[in-house]
């Protein structure tokens, strides 16, 4: 096992515990909301689903992905469950919220919907894993971020604080399942320079659809391009510090690009550890912190 690893059954029981509170959250949506302009409301509803379409694939990847695992590990097929229902509680949570706004689940829109069937295409378990790790990781930067500067109603940092803290248990246990998948397919000789192609394409990929994000939502979260772009390539890039034997090493000329060099990334902020993981496990505990 890797240095800084756990076994499957550490995570079980964390989210068996976690199962027990997970209802205990209700939204309240008592106090209405008042919009500088339509515009400001249409952005807050492209945000929300943009979140939506997130926690869909997440919950429905994980739940095939457990079908194919159950013959070789029945513990790890449960782990993958129990995540996919917490996204299929975040998915509730947000088409509740997604009423309150006035707005509802609507079609995608281009950029996604390409992101989405390629992502759809991806057949291994161990590509998957990693794609859906890179979408938590964008997500949770994104919304603590938008903590900061989106609109500071209570209902809306209320949602925007459940999402942060719960993805960023999701983004280790994610770590967990690629070490499980990779291990397993290290086995079965399968190279990981695909899976490294796989991850430079989408760090600039994600990077890029920042722009796209922008035009959607940037009226409500007041985040710029360029500094929704940097954090993600930054924290695309931390991701994999502390899991070295993963063998995933982000690009110098992205970092650069943003004005950032490999050591940067090798501060404290530990996104991806277990002590991180065991620390978000009680929801209770957890203060979240805007980036
Ligand atoms: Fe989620
Ligand atoms: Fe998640």
């Amino acid at each position: 096992m890797a240095p800084h690893s756990r076994p499957t059954s550490f995570w079980l029981r964390l989210l068996k515990q976690r199962r027990e509170r997970m209802y205990d959250d209700k939204l309240d949506l008592s106090r209405p909301v008042t919009w500088a302009s339509e515009e400001e409301r249409q952005a807050a509803i492209a945000f929300f689903n943009a979140a939506f379409r997130a926690e869909e694939s997440g919950l429905r990847q994980a739940h095939e992905i457990a079908g194919d695992v159950e013959s070789w590990d029945p513990e790890l097929a449960e782990t993958l469950r129990l995540y996919g229902d917490e996204e299929g509680w975040h998915r509730e949570l947000l088409t509740e919220f997604l009423g309150w706004l006035g707005g509802d689940v609507r079609p995608m829109g281009p950029t996604t919907t390409t992101f989405y069937k390629l992502y759809a295409r991806a057949k291994r378990p161990e590509t998957i894993v990693l794609v859906n790790l890179m979408f938590e990781t964008i997500g949770s930067t994104t919304y603590r971020l938008a903590l900061r500067t989106a609109k500071p109603h209570p209902t809306i940092r209320q949602m925007l604080t459940i999402l942060t803290r719960d993805e960023s248990f999701h983004v280790p246990l994610n770590v967990h399942f690629l070490r499980r998948m990779m291990e397993r397919r290290r086995s079965s000789a399968v190279d990981g320079a695909r899976l490294r192609a796989v991850y430079h394409a989408l760090s600039l990929a994600l990077a890029a659809s920042a722009a796209a994000s922008r035009r959607r939502a940037k009226a409500f979260d007041h985040i710029p391009f360029r500094t929704l772009a940097r954090a993600y390539v930054e924290q695309l890039g931390r991701l994999f510090v502390h899991a070295d034997d993963l063998g995933f090493v982000p690009s110098r000329a992205l970092l650069a690009a943003f004005g950032l060099r490999r050591r940067d990334l090798d501060g404290h902020d530990d996104i991806i550890s277990v002590e991180a993981a065991e620390r978000a496990a009680d929801r209770k505990n957890v203060v979240v912190e805007a980036l």
